[in-house]
Formats: structure tokens, sequence, C-alpha cells
């Protein structure tokens, strides 16, 4: 019998729109191929939305999102007329906070070989677990003086012991799920003593996971390795912010933010996917976004939704596309967004 799922997209701001417009025949195919139904509700939460009305997300809309649908698919968020950006911070790290999606799950794969810029052969396959609902990013913190020579601002940053285990132990999981055998902590606890919490609880966490080897990398020297030495690593689970900066430092490394995608995960519920880059303001309505990341994005969401086949046949057509020079601008190619998407589509069975 065909399963159907609803799946809410927010295109949001900037090439957001644009490319989760283009991804979604693909990602549909795929589903149908896998003899299920996506039923699609498209949300008009972003900077227009929120410069026309006053809103971010709405409580009727979290809540809707938060219990009625099987997936959200969002574009970026991000705009230029909200300097601020208060409407990124409600929408996006809203919905990872308020939905406890503690898990962001960032691969970073060699998709082809010539879009690494790095010298030799350098097959790269490793995964970033990414804290997701502390760090910096729940914005306390405290200022004074503001608008003086004074002024100070304090941001706290924030790890609690049941935050830091349960996203060390996704990745600990997740690395014996998929056969796994080494996991990098990365912390910055020379530095920042705070960060000894990690240490700590790496170890306690890892202990019930005998077969996989622990090692730990100051954020700095990780930085440096992957630029060195990329292919050594496996899973990487880390802070939110530095889990930030190292999943665009992992797009770098195999073709770029057009194709790096993202799950926002907690086990069990409904999960959020996005591409990995923003909204890239001075791309948008041109038709030159790279849809290769949402459409990756959409992969990651069905096999969230239990269409591994499916999934994995949206990656091998990005892969396809690639070898066939079926590209946008960022990669060299000269193939409009929807171009891309449109062959990719094509493609899958
Ligand atoms: P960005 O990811 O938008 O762009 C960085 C670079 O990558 C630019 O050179 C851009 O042209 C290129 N790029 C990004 N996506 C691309 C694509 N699909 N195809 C081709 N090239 C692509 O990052 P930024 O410039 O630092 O930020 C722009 C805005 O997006 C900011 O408001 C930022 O806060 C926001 N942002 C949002 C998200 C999100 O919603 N998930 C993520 C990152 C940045
Ligand atoms: C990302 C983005 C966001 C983040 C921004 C837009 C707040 O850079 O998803 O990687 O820092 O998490
Ligand atoms: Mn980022």
């Amino acid at each position: 019998m065909a399963r159907s799922f609803s799946v809410a997209t927010i295109g949001g701001d900037g090439i957001g729109p644009e490319v989760i417009e283009a991804a979604i025949p693909a990602i549909e195919r795929a589903a149908a191929s896998g003899d299920a139904t996506l039923v699609w509700e498209h949300l008009p939460y972003g900077a227009d939305h929120f410069l026309a009305t006053g809103e971010t997300l709405p409580d009727g809309a979290f809540t809707h999102l938060r219990d009625d649908v099987d997936a959200i698919l969002i574009g970026a968020l991000g705009d230029p007329r909200v300097p601020g950006n208060e409407h990124a911070r409600d929408i996006l790290l809203g919905l990872r906070l308020k939905l406890d999606l503690y898990v962001n799950f960032r691969p970073t794969r060699t998709l082809h070989p010539d879009l690494c810029p790095l010298k030799g052969d350098r097959p790269i396959d490793f995964v970033i677990f990414r804290e997701n609902t502390e760090g910096f990013y729940l914005g306390r913190g405290d200022s004074s003086r503001e608008g003086t020579a004074e002024e100070e601002q304090i941001a706290h940053e924030v790890h609690t012991a049941p935050k830091v285990s349960r996203i060390l132990r996704a990745a600990f999981e997740w690395a014996r799920a998929n056969g796994r055998t080494r996991i990098t902590m990365s912390d910055k606890s020379n530095a920042v003593p705070m960060h000894r919490l990690w240490r700590r609880l790496f170890d306690e966490v890892g202990a019930d996971f005998p077969e996989i080897a622990r090692e730990h990398r100051y954020v700095d020297v990780l930085a440096m390795e992957l630029v060195q030495a990329p292919e050594r690593f496996q899973v990487i689970v880390t802070n939110n912010l530095f889990g930030d900066i190292l999943s665009d430092l992992g797009a770098g490394l195999v073709g770029g933010l057009g194709l790096a995608a993202s799950a926002n995960l907690h086990p069990g519920r409904a999960g959020l996917f996005e591409p990995v880059h923003g909204s890239a303001p001075p791309l948008a309505g041109k038709g030159v976004a790279n849809p290769m990341a949402a459409i990756l994005a959409g992969a990651l969401m069905l096999e969230s939704l239990g269409l591994d086949d499916a999934a994995r046949s949206v990656e091998a057509a990005v892969r396809d596309a690639l070898t066939e020079g079926q590209t946008t601008p960022d990669l060299g190619g000269k193939r409009s967004t929807e171009e891309v998407a449109r062959w990719i589509a094509e493609r899958l069975p």
C-alpha cells in the first residue's frame, strides 16, 4: 500500500525559495519510486512575510509544524532588509531549539573527485554531529554601556551535561550502526575551561562503545588537519558554533556550499532538512543557484522517512549530473537552477 507523508516547506529568503521549488520534483519522483506520496504544504515565512506583517513564525504555525507534519524542508533565512536577523533566529534557530532537534547531522562526502580543491586522490567521507540546542546559540548574555566607547557585550556559552551527553551518544550510535571505527571530538578546552565537560562526557559515553576509537582534537588543529588529511576523518562531534564553522570548511573540501545538505533531528520525531548554505542574496532571482544541496537535503529527508532506496537514487542522480557536467556556474557549468534540477529528476527511476 502506498504511504503518504506530509512535508511542510519554508522557502525563506534569497535563493531559498528557488532551490526548494526546483528540488521538489526530484524528491517527489524518488519518493514515488519507493511507493510513497509526499503531500506538500508551502508556508510563507521569511523576510518578506516578516516585513509585511511583523510575524516571524506565529505560534499556530509552530504547533502545526510540531504536531501535524512528517518533515520540514527549509531553504534559507537571511535578508539584508532584516539586519538584526530576528526572523531567521525565530524561524530556523527557533524551530531547531523548540522542536528540540538536537542532532545537526552534516555529511561531507566526495561526490565527484574533481571537485576537491586539494592535490591527490581524496576520498572524503565524514559526518559532523553538531550539537544543535545550546552553546552560544541560545543568545543569552548581557550588554552594558551600549553605544559608548566602553560598550560591553557578554555572550553566554551554555553546555549542560544531559545535552552534551545526548549528542555524543547520537554520534557513537550512528558510528556503530554505520560501521565507523573512530570518532573525533572537538572543543577548545585548553582556552575555555568549560569545554572540559565535553572531554569527561566523551569518555563516559564512549565507554559504552568500546569498539569505536576515541580521539580528541582542539578545534584549531582540527581545522588544519581537515585541510591536510580530510580522508582520515569518519565522525566529528562538536558544539553548535564549531560545528557550524567546520561544516562550511567540509563543504569547501567537496565542491562548496551548493552541494552541502543537513538534517536537524531528534530520533523518533519529524526532522527539519535544509541545505547548509544561506540565502546568497547576490545570486537570488538569477536562476544560477545550485539546487543540489536542496535536493540532497531532500535525500536526507527521504532517508528519515524510511525511504532509503529513494534517498540513494537521488544521490546517484546528483553524482551522475556532476559526471555529465550538468551543473550551475558555481561548479563551472552553464546550466540554470531549473535545468540542473530537471536533469536530476529525469535521471531518477
Ligand atoms: P551563503 O551560504 O548565502 O553564501 C556563501 C557563498 O556561497 C556565496 O559566495 C554564495 O554565492 C555561495 N553559495 C551559497 N549557496 C549557493 C548555491 N546554492 N549555489 C551557488 N552558490 C552558492 O552565506 P552568507 O553569504 O554568509 O550569508 C547570506 C545570508 O544567508 C545571511 O543572511 C546569512 O545569515 C544567511 N544564512 C542562512 C542560512 C540558513 O538559513 N540555513 C545558512 C547560512 C547563512
Ligand atoms: C547554518 C547557518 C545558521 C547557523 C545561521 C543562519 C544562523 O549558518 O545553518 O549553518 O549558524 O546555524
Ligand atoms: Mn552555517
